[in-house]
């Protein structure tokens, strides 16, 4: 096991895997093992680089969270059935991601959201940051995920990973943040000519002018605006971040290690 030895947390990543990236979006349940298998090898290449992991829910979590209407919190009873079954879903996801780590000889630990945070009207209110400093001390990436969690007003609330990555990123005190997802990073799209381009530097003010062009689908927790949107809080607290396509291999362990990456970065 490549992991073990105290290190602390200076130059800490967190890596944010999308569910797109780790599921089939259009086929609830469908783990992508071999996507996963690759991703934990370019992980391991990081080594001695300290990091945190936080995975979406993909079809894991946002169907159930839809059919339920989760992200309304609680209304009625019948929700109840949609919670706890998102909870063992999205646990299930999580264990399986974890397991890819460990085969290949990362040391990892599964602490789903559910165990981790308490939120207050969708926001995190109560965290057990010592489980996760106590993994980090030990050299051991601690493995969240995207979930349904408890909420103190709405009595359950859904916590995107986005939200949990930014919060773990500032609460740590990170070096950099990677956003892994399904495209190659953010880009203008040129109404005239209908062409897009790859945004290699975005500031606040082009990330607000741009139309993202988002179809929300069936996600519950918004698209690439909303992920930038709150990333640009973990820029104001001067944590790197930079989006890359979690799909071609080879992106992701440049990015984690630093390096330049075809992708976008996010500028102050
Ligand atoms: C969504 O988490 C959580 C649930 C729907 C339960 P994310 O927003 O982080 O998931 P992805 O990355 O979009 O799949």
């Amino acid at each position: 096991m490549s992991r073990g030895e105290s290190r602390g947390l200076k130059g800490l990543v967190v890596l944010k895997i999308g569910g797109s990236v780790i599921t089939d979006k259009t086929k609830e349940m469908t783990y992508r093992p071999d996507v996963m298998g690759r991703i934990s090898r370019e992980v391991a290449r990081c080594w001695p680089i300290p990091l945190a992991v936080v995975h979406g829910a993909g079809s894991f979590g946002h169907p159930i969270a839809k059919r339920f209407r989760l992200n309304q919190g609680y209304r009625q009873q019948e929700q109840l059935e949609g919670f706890v079954k998102t909870v063992q879903s999205v646990k299930a996801l999580n264990q399986m991601v974890t397991e890819a780590f460990i085969e290949t000889g990362v040391g990892a630990v599964g602490i789903p959201a559910s165990l981790l945070f308490i939120a207050k009207k969708n926001v995190i209110e109560t965290a057990h940051l010592d489980l996760i400093f106590s993994a980090l001390d030990l050299g051991i990436i601690p493995v969240t995920c995207g979930d349904v969690v408890f909420d103190r007003e709405t009595r359950f609330s859904i916590l995107s990973g986005d939200d949990i990555v930014v919060y773990l990123a500032k609460a740590l005190k990170a070096n950099r943040i990677v956003f892994a997802t399904d495209v190659d990073g953010v880009y203008e799209f040129d109404r005239t000519t209908g062409r897009k381009t790859l945004i290699g530097r975005l500031d606040y003010r082009k990330h607000v002018s741009l139309s993202y062009g988002d179809v929300e689908g069936d996600d519950v927790t918004g698209g690439m605006f909303y992920k930038v949107e709150a990333a640009f809080e973990a820029v104001k607290a001067g944590v790197k971040v930079c989006i890359v396509n979690g799909l071609v291999e080879g992106r992701i362990e440049s990015a984690i290690k630093g390096e330049e990456v075809h992708g976008t970065v996010l500028v102050s």
